[in-house]
């Protein structure tokens, strides 16, 4: 089976009706990203981080997959699909993606404040200060934050360094480290590029853009794909 990866951003969640970051004037959902998404914010103000997670999850608790991440499932029986995905959500899984790979988290998890290998699976959307693991930990959302390493780079670079096929969707490209890993795959892959914004085409070899929404576009690249 070919190799293929997806590497995704929040843009192919918004037709979900999640907002993206960059589309929001500097704004995460009306919070500043310095008050509520960084190591300091957690440290001076850690009930408004846990608050405004706890709206995140519960927002994407109620949001449901569209046709881009449903079209990407369909991929599965035809390539060997790994999706890297910089969203915090879990709409590719929901969708029906086995393999997905979250560089930034993932909002359905916790994770223990003194361990970041304790990992604990939310059924529910409330996180609260004094929920702690049985260690006596607090628990904090399993997301990376602004200011704190990427763990998963090492391994996205190796499975994006192997993709025959690479489809980009919804990603402004301006966030590193992830932004940098569409050059680890070789030059001559096929690329897809599928994003309604004028963001600055990345300088890659075998590009095609669609200048779509995830929900048209996608399912016209997986098409075009699997015919
Ligand atoms: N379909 C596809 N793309 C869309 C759509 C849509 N319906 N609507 C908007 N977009 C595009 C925008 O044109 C933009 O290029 O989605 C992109 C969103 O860009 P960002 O908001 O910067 O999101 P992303 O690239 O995922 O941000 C990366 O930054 O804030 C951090 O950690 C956060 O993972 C996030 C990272």
């Amino acid at each position: 089976m070919q190799k293929l990866v997806v590497f995704s951003g929040a843009g192919i969640s918004a037709e979900s009706g999640l907002r993206t970051f960059r589309d929001s004037d500097g704004l995460w959902e009306e919070y500043r990203v310095e008050d509520v998404a960084t190591p300091e914010a957690w440290d001076s103000d850690p009930e408004l981080v846990q608050h405004f997670y706890n709206l995140r999850r519960k927002q994407i608790m109620e949001a449901t997959p569209n046709a881009a991440h449903i079209a990407l499932a369909d991929l599965e029986s035809r390539f060997d699909t790994t999706i890297i995905t910089q969203n915090i959500d879990d709409l590719h899984e929901r969708a029906g993606c086995k393999n997905v790979l979250h560089l930034h988290g993932e909002i359905m998890k916790a994770r223990s404040t003194e361990d970041p290998d304790l990992l604990y699976e939310l059924n529910d959307w409330e996180l609260k200060i004094g929920n702690k693991n049985q260690q006596g930990h607090q628990l904090r959302p399993h997301v990376v934050w602004f200011g704190e390493a990427v763990p998963m780079i090492p391994i996205a670079q190796s499975v994006i360094a192997q993709a025959e096929i690479l489809i980009i969707v919804g990603t402004s490209l301006n966030v590193y480290p992830a932004a940098g890993l569409i050059h680890y795959a070789p030059s001559h892959s096929l690329k897809y590029l599928v994003d309604p914004g004028d963001l600055r085409l990345p300088d890659i070899n075998n590009l095609t853009v669609l200048r779509e929404k995830a929900g048209t576009g996608v399912p016209m690249v997986v098409k075009a794909l699997l015919n």
